[in-house]
Parts: C-alpha cells; structure tokens; sequence
C-alpha cells in the first residue's frame, strides 16, 4: 500500500483473506483511514440548510443541548460510533474516546468484537471503555457472522453477544450491515441469507440498534428491521468515510485486482446520511444521523431533520488516535457549534432545533423527490 502512514504490511505474515488475522485487518482499517483520502466524493451535509433567524429571543447562554437517547441522558446529541478494538494500539484510541465521551457526556461504541469474543484477541483494548462513565455504550458484532460464512467457523449467538455486552459493559447491540465492505474485501463474506432472521432473533433477547457502515439503511430494510424488534436505527449513509474506499486501498496493497477495482467503482455507492435520516425518521424509531457528520453544524443538520442524534467516527479518529485532551477538545468544538446553530435557529433546546426550518438542495433534493 503507498500509504506512507507507516510501514508497509509485513510480507511474512499470511494475508488476512480466510479471516483468520482480524487483528491486523483492524489495524490496517485505521492506517488507511488517517492515511488517505477515504471520505466520499461528495458532502451531503452541506446540501442541508438550516433557515438563520436573525433574532433568537434568548441569550446564548441558554442554549441547552441535552438530550435522551434509548432511555440514557446524554450532554448532548452525539455518538461516537464503533471503530476500532482487537490490536494492541486500539486500546489507546479506544480508552482516549471512553475517557473524553464519559467527560463531555456523549455516547461510545466500539469496533466490532468478533476478534475479542471468538478469537480472544486482545480483550483489553475494548475493556477498557468500561472503566469511564460513559453515558451510553454500544457493543458492535458484524450482521454476517450471525450466520455461518464458512464451515466450521463459529457464529455469534446469544452466548457470543452477552459476552460481547459484558465486556464493555454495553447499553445497547449495534449490529453492523457491511455488505459493501464485504464485496471489496479480499475474501469477504458473501453470504446474507438468513441474516434477518437471526437478527431477529437476537433482538427480542437484547436491545438492538442496527447501523450500516457507510452506504445508508433504506425505509423498506428498516421496516423489516422494525418488524422483528430492533429498537433503533444508525443511517451510516453515503458522505463519509468509504469503506469501499478503504477495502480499495487494502484490497491494492494485497494484489487483489479485481477487489481493488470493485472498490474503485463503488466508491460512492449509496444512500446519502440526510436521505436515510428523512426515510428512517417516519418509523418513529430513535435514528441517528451519522455519515460524514464532520462538525457541530452537521449535528444540527442532523437533529432538524428529525435524527434523535448524530454520530461519527473518522470525524474524531485522528484526535482520539493522538491524546485524550486531542479527543476532549474535538468533542467540545463540535459541542459548540451545534450551540451556535441552535442559537442561530432560534432553538433552545433539542426538541426546538427538530422543528427547525431547513431547505434542502442540491443532489439531496433530487435523491428526496424520488
Ligand atoms: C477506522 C474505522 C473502523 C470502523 N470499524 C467499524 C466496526 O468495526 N463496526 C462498525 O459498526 N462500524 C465501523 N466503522 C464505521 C463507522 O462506525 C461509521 O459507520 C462510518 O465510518 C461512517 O461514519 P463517518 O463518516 O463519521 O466515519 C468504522 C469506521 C472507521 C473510520
């Protein structure tokens, strides 16, 4: 891979393409990430504009941004959504995002467990987002390894799932849909059938989110979703961090042609965030808006257009990756730009700012006229 975000994959190791080194698949997600350009080609947050009220009627100081989210009191709108965990620096990043989420009062998830909960891969660095009191924790294991890929590989049951909550002593199950991921990793899991119906399953013994990772959740898979018992939906739309982006640069460096080209094509396949937001929010379900949300006036963007939150993930990867005080200080900017745009609309609270007025342009417009 010409990174040049550190050194290149060790050639001694055996690539990763029967799952087997999904600790290193991990480190290399975040490699690429704060090495390359992976975010979509176009922002769709922007394409969100939110009516400016020249007299807000109160002071500044008023603004209150908290919230509920699935039943917890969060400081404000916000989730942190699942990353990383299974090497061994994950454990910094992870534990500089627990530390600066407990202290800023927003919501945590972590990286998908499979390598902690059927591997036993460095538990550690997942764990130790138990030790801050972060207001809402989201454990993550990914929609295809509820089923089996591959004979004799094991699957995530109930058993796998408890383990997983308890290891960071998780509120809620996000369940990741990566299907896109999946066609432009070499060697990925190619099969979905039966997926829903394990999630099902799985969601009427413990309270389930579903997320995508990137591509957007359509009203009709929320609907089915809804009809077995997930509680609340994470857009992950089209707009932010590509992982068919990041897979292509994996997919390079591991001489896989004809991944590395699937990854280039479909480098912005998808439902951009704000259209899924606007398909999802009717269900009447919590959404959160993630995917691309980059600063405190996406968050607001978000919340008007009816999202119970807004999440991200690469927005805060480089600070969470450098110190905890880099982490905090990124949580209390975006913090205070949703502020500044709840004064701006004249909202005083999180309710006010859902009924905001916005217009929306550009190729959103046209993705919402269909
Ligand atoms: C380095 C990295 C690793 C990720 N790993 C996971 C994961 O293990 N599980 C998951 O549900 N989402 C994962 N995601 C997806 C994010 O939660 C999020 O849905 C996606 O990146 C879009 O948000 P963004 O544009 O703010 O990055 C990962 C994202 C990044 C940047």
């Amino acid at each position: 891979m010409s990174t040049g975000a550190g050194p290149a994959r060790d050639r001694t190791q055996p690539p990763d393409t029967a799952g087997l080194d999904l600790s290193h698949r991990k480190a290399e997600h975040v490699k690429v990430v704060l090495g390359q350009k992976v975010d979509g080609r176009y922002r769709y947050w922007d394409d969100i504009q939110l009516v400016h009220r020249a007299l807000p009627e109160f002071d500044f100081e008023e603004v209150d941004p908290s919230t509920t989210l699935l039943g917890h009191r969060l400081a404000a709108p916000l989730v942190i959504t699942g990353m990383t965990g299974g090497f061994p620096d994950a454990a910094k990043i992870n534990e500089n995002l627990a530390h600066a989420a407990a202290d800023v009062g927003v919501a945590l998830g972590v990286g998908s467990e499979r390598a902690a909960i059927l591997k036993g891969q460095y538990p550690e660095s997942y764990a130790c987002v138990a030790r801050f009191p972060v207001p809402l924790r989201f454990a993550n294991i990914g929609a295809p390894q509820v089923i089996a890929q591959h004979p004799g590989e094991p699957v995530v049951g109930a058993k796998e799932v408890r383990a997983a909550m308890e290891l960071i002593h998780a509120d809620v199950l996000a369940i990741h849909l990566n299907f896109l991921q999946e066609m432009v990793q070499p060697g990925g899991d190619r099969k979905a059938k039966g997926v829903l119906e394990r999630i099902g399953a799985l969601a009427t013994e413990f309270p389930v989110l579903v997320k995508e990772t990137g591509a957007g959740i359509s009203r009709r898979v929320a609907e089915q979703l809804r009809d077995r018992k997930v509680r609340a939906f994470d857009v992950s739309g089209t707009g932010g961090t590509s992982f068919a982006a990041v897979e292509h640069y994996r997919a390079l460096e591991q001489g896989a042609e004809r991944e590395a080209r699937v990854g280039k094509t479909f480098w912005d396949w998808g439902i951009p965030s704000p259209v899924s937001v606007l398909e999802l929010v009717p269900l009447g379900l919590p959404v959160i808006a993630s995917g691309g949300v980059r600063s405190g006036l996406d968050v607001a963007r978000a919340i008007a257009l009816g999202a119970g939150a807004a999440g991200t993930a690469g927005g805060v990867l480089r600070a969470a990756s450098t110190s905890y005080e880099a982490t905090r200080r990124e949580l209390e900017h975006l913090v205070h730009e949703l502020k500044v745009a709840m004064f701006l609309t004249g909202s005083r609270n999180v309710a006010e700012l859902q009924k905001a007025p916005y217009v929306v342009t550009g190729e959103s417009r046209q993705w919402i006229q269909h």
